[in-house]
């Protein structure tokens, strides 16, 4: 009789929260956390883009409307996992906005919303979920390689980024008595909607495209299915004892 060579699937009855996870990376994500056998919950705030992933992922899905910049939509999202799920095993914090501009140019309203969204949102979306996080749970919070590297134009950016790389370092050593990993992801260049939404006109976009594939060490974008990869990597049980590290996902960018 053939063996099966399949393995279980690693996130069998878990239940994962991925905020951002209409688009992107953690579209990515949550189809590949549904394929591993989880209860998949994602978050968003357009629409339109929540419409399409609710017909990517299906009806097994929790699909919320929730905008990361306010405390109140936390509450309402954590309320709405206690009463499906009763807790948490995975909470993929990736909701996050980049806008790039020269740091004359980036007014008040610029370095708020970048701050809200980016910040703030991870900050009261791990308060939130904390009581309903069960022991084992994996906390996963996505960075960004210019976090660590300078790149012109992403000033505010980066200095979100390094904000909550520091707050996972804490949140790690606060969590681990409860037995929850707490780790960042840490992307380079992927190829997602989010080039469409820095605020650069469109040459500049290609430029500084181009700009990165040359950086790359590998030379190309990496795509979210990749950084996706890494995700369950951290919320999965192969990595039961790592807690507290940024894993890059970047080509070699950040090494370069
Ligand atoms: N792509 C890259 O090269 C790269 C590199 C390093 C780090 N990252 C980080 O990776 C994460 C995902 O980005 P992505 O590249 O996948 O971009 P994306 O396709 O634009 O996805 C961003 C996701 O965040 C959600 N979001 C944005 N603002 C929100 C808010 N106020 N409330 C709730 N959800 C909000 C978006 O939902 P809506 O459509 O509803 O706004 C979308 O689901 C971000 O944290 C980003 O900073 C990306």
């Amino acid at each position: 009789m053939s063996k099966s060579t399949s393995s279980a699937p690693s996130l069998a009855g878990k239940v994962a929260l991925i905020t951002g996870g209409s688009t992107g990376i953690g579209l990515a994500a949550a189809l590949l956390f549904q394929r591993e056998g989880a209860h998949v919950i994602i978050t968003g705030q357009n629409a339109d883009n929540l419409a399409a992933a609710r017909a990517a992922l299906g009806e097994q899905a929790l699909v919320l409307k929730a905008d990361s910049r306010i405390v109140a939509d936390h509450a309402r999202v954590a309320d709405e996992i206690r009463t499906r799920f009763g807790g948490l095993d995975v909470a993929f914090l990736n909701a996050g906005v980049a806008r790039f501009a020269p740091i004359e140019a980036g007014d008040e309203a610029f370095y708020e919303d970048m701050m809200a969204t980016n910040v703030k949102g991870v900050v009261f979306g791990v308060q939130a979920l904390s009581p309903l996080l069960r022991a084992g749970a994996s906390v996963i919070v996505t960075t960004s390689v210019v976090d660590s590297k300078g790149v012109p134009n992403a000033a505010i950016y980066s200095a979100t980024k390094g904000a909550v790389a520091a707050l996972v370092r804490s949140l790690a050593v606060e969590l681990a008595p409860r037995g929850i990993r707490v780790n960042s992801l840490s992307p380079g260049p992927i190829d997602t909607p989010i080039y469409g939404k820095l605020g650069l006109p469109a040459d500049a976009v290609a430029g500084f495209q181009a700009s990165m594939t040359a950086q790359v060490p590998l030379r190309r974008f990496g795509t979210g299915d990749e950084v996706a990869q890494a995700a369950l990597f951290l919320a999965g049980p192969g990595a039961a004892y790592v807690t507290g590290i940024e894993l890059p996902v970047d080509g070699g960018l950040g090494i370069a």
